[in-house]
């Protein structure tokens, strides 16, 4: 299922708790999800380092911690606090239907 604008619905939204991160395989893409104080974020499960999955990894509030080698990315912007030229890769999503749909191409 896939309307025209390319969105494709992936979770409800009631599946994605507070706090909380969740693993999907979008057209065969890691993209994890994490609900931290309300809001949404959509990024590549693997880490622009070396590939480890971030859903291993730990929050800190508004920043993933990845658990190969604590790489920390902030969410807003998926830049890597050390180094922003290491980005993670977000993904727009949106919420209709009860649903989070998610886009495969990158955000601009
Ligand atoms: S693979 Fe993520 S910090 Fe090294």
């Amino acid at each position: 299922m896939e309307n025209q604008d390319g969105f494709v619905p992936v979770l409800e939204e009631k599946e994605l708790g507070e706090g909380k991160m969740k693993l999907v395989s979008v057209e065969g893409t890691p993209v994890l999800f994490i609900k931290q104080y309300g809001q949404i974020f959509a990024v590549d499960n693997r880490c622009p380092h070396q590939g480890c999955g971030l859903s291993g990894g730990t929050l800190d509030a508004l920043v993933i911690v990845c658990p190969c080698h604590d790489w920390r990315f902030d969410l807003r912007t998926g830049e890597y606090e050390a180094e922003p030229a290491f980005k993670l890769k977000k993904y727009d999503w949106k919420v209709k239907s009860e649903k989070i749909w998610v886009q495969l191409e990158e955000e601009t």
